[in-house]
Order: structure tokens, then sequence, then C-alpha cells
């Protein structure tokens, strides 16, 4: 046998061995994935059943409730604290398991799994979710920034809000999935960025007109700034994933949760003059646009639109923040200190 056919058989033969080995591993492979969707199944039943058999008990324990002895009195209070803890350990295990899309996931996506099954990957993706928001807002910036200082046309205009349109309806999305994944976003900034697509797809439409042109500055010195206090806040907002995912563990905070708060607390001092400051800079194009919409010359729908949206946008930003703040100083109030 000449030697390159010996030498090629040899190949084949490590070839085909290793091949069997492959199918053996992606055969256990299979039915492990098996294994963990029975599993998963399994898990997601007993947290629905056992959520109702929660409520049956926490029913049963109101009726016992009227005039025990004092010892059954005590066992009553035991087993309603236990009761109380009991449904955030169940969301908690949930996280972890395949979670129905909600409406608009379920329209835009279909019915696909989003839920990511381990914590390092929630960190991955949230941490992914935080760039992705740094690098488009520095080229909102910069887009601004050039629109602003250097290129006065409308069709450059048009460009930077389609690409605020698509931005803002890429936020929805990864904030959709975010949710899916146990994020504690408050519902108003989700909404918040819907009101932004739309705000910015008016502007799109907005004919280039003497309006326009007197809006047109406001509006972008107003992005610029939005960009840069963005900027800052994914800087805070990275910073405290960072600091968490040190920690270890995400709710469940205790003894190095200290100067996790503490740098917290720094970074919300700093940000928040800036944030509001941005507030009421929404306050004022809208007034602005209010009061030119009440002009003889205007025609436009789109400035009363804009005004709208802008005062939506501030009364939503600034109330949430002065309720998250608020939520803030309250729950570092009741903790006990630990150090
Ligand atoms: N957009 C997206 N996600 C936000 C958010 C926002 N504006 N504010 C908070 N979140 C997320 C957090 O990342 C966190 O997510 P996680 O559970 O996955 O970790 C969750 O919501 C809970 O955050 P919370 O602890 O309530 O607030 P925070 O300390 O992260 O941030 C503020 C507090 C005030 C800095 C933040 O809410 C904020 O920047 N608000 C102002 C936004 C604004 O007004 N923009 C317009 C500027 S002109």
């Amino acid at each position: 046998m000449p030697q390159d056919l010996r030498v090629v058989l040899e190949e084949w033969k490590r070839l085909e061995e290793e091949h069997q080995q492959l199918l053996e591993t992606h055969r256990l492979y299979l039915q492990k994935l098996e294994e963990i969707s029975k599993l998963q199944k399994n898990c997601s039943s007993s947290i629905s059943s056992q959520r109702g058999r929660l409520k049956d008990v926490s029913r049963l324990v109101k009726k016992c409730s009227k005039g025990p002895s004092e010892e059954d009195a005590k066992t009553l209070d035991e087993i309603n604290e236990k009761i109380k803890t009991r449904p955030n350990a169940l969301s908690e295990m949930e996280a972890f398991l395949p979670n129905k899309n909600g409406l608009y996931l379920s329209l835009v996506l279909g019915n696909v799994n989003v839920t990511l099954l381990s914590k390092q990957s929630k960190f991955g993706y949230k941490d992914e979710y935080e760039k992705f928001k740094l690098y488009l807002t520095v080229i909102l910036l910069l887009f601004s920034f050039i629109c602003y200082f250097f290129a006065s046309y409308r069709f450059l205009d048009a460009i930077l809000n389609f690409v605020l349109v698509w931005y803002y309806c890429t936020l929805t999305l990864r904030e959709s999935i975010l949710i899916v994944n146990g994020s504690r976003i408050k519902g108003w900034w989700v909404f918040h960025h819907y009101i932004s697509a739309f705000l910015s797809g008016v502007i799109l439409t907005w004919p280039d007109g003497n309006l326009y042109k007197i809006f047109r500055n406001q509006f972008l010195a107003y992005s610029l700034y939005q960009s840069f206090v963005q900027c800052l806040q994914c800087y805070y907002q990275s910073g405290c994933l960072y600091r968490l995912r040190a920690l270890g563990e995400r709710h469940n905070m205790d003894l190095t949760v200290e100067g996790f708060q503490s740098w917290m607390w720094k970074g919300l001092t700093f940000l928040l003059p800036f944030l509001f400051f941005g507030h009421f800079w929404q306050l004022f194009n809208s007034i602005s646009l209010f009061r030119m919409s009440q002009l003889p010359d205007c025609k436009e729908w789109q400035v009363l639109m804009c005004g709208l949206c802008f005062l939506i946008l501030f009364m939503g930003n600034f109330f949430t923040t002065v309720a998250v703040v608020r939520h803030k100083v309250k729950s570092r109030n009741q903790k006990p200190k630990k150090l």
C-alpha cells in the first residue's frame, strides 16, 4: 500500500473515532436538555401551585386568628411572617425559569424564549445593554454637535431623528427582555422610550418651515445636553452594575452593601442636579412649543403634538425620579447600619 494512502486511512480512522465520541457527547447533551426542560416544567407548575396554596393558607390563618391562645397566636405570627417572605423566594426562583413574554415581546418577537438561565448571562446582557446605550449616546452626541455647530441641513436633522427613533425602539425591546429576566426597571422608563420614539418620529415629519427653523436650535441644544446627561447616567448605572456583580448577590444585601450604598449615593447626588436641569429643559421646550402653537401662522400639527410629548416627558421623568430618590432615602433610613 502506498505511503500516502496509509496516512489517509490512519487519519480517517482517527476522525471516525472522534466522530463517534462527538455523537455520544451530543446524545448526552440532548438527553440533559430534555431532562432540563422536564425540570423546568416541574418547577414552574410547582411554583404556581405553591402560590395558590399560600393564598389558601393565609386565608385559613386569618380565620384562625380570632381569639387564639397566646402560644397559638405566636405560632400563627411565625407562619404569617414566613408566608410574607415566600412570594419573593418564589419570584427569585422564577427568574431562572423560562417565562412567558409580555404582549410587546410576543407581538415583536413571537413566542420565543428570552429568559437567560444564569446570573452571569443576565449580568452580561445588562452590561451589553449599558454599553449599547453608551455607544449610541456618544454617536448621538457627536451628531447633534455637528448639526448644531456646523451643518444646518434638514436632511441631516432627518437622519438624526431617524437614528433617535431607531435607538428608542431598540431600547424598548431590550428593556422588555431585561424585565422578563428580573430587572426592576420602572414601567415609566420603558414608556418614556415609547414617547421619545414617537416624539422623534413627529419631528421627523415636521416640514422645513419658519417655525421648524425657530425650534431647531433649541431642540439640537437639548439633544446635546440629553446625550451628555445620558453618558453620565450610563457611567452611574454601569458602576452600580459592576459593584452589584462584585457583591455576588443582587437583591439580598448585607454587610458589604455599605460600600455599594455609599458609592451609589455619591453618584446619585452628583447626577441628580443634571437630571433635574434636563427635566426643566423639557418643560421649557413644551412651553415654547405651546406658545408657538398660538401663533397665527402656525399650521403644523407637529408643534402642539411635540409640546404635549415634552410635557408628558417632563412630568413622568420628574415625578418618577423624585419617587425613586424618596424611596431610596426611606430604605436607607430604615436599614440598620451593620458596620
Ligand atoms: N432607564 C433604564 N433603566 C433604568 C432607568 C432608566 N432611566 N432608571 C433605572 N433603571 C433600572 C436600573 O438599571 C435598575 O435595573 P436592574 O434591576 O436591572 O439593576 C432598575 O431600573 C432599578 O433602578 P433603581 O434602583 O430604581 O434606580 P437607579 O439607582 O439605577 O437609578 C436614577 C436612579 C434616578 C439615576 C435613574 O432612575 C435615572 O437616571 N433617572 C432619570 C432618567 C431621566 O430623567 N432621563 C432624562 C434626562 S434629561
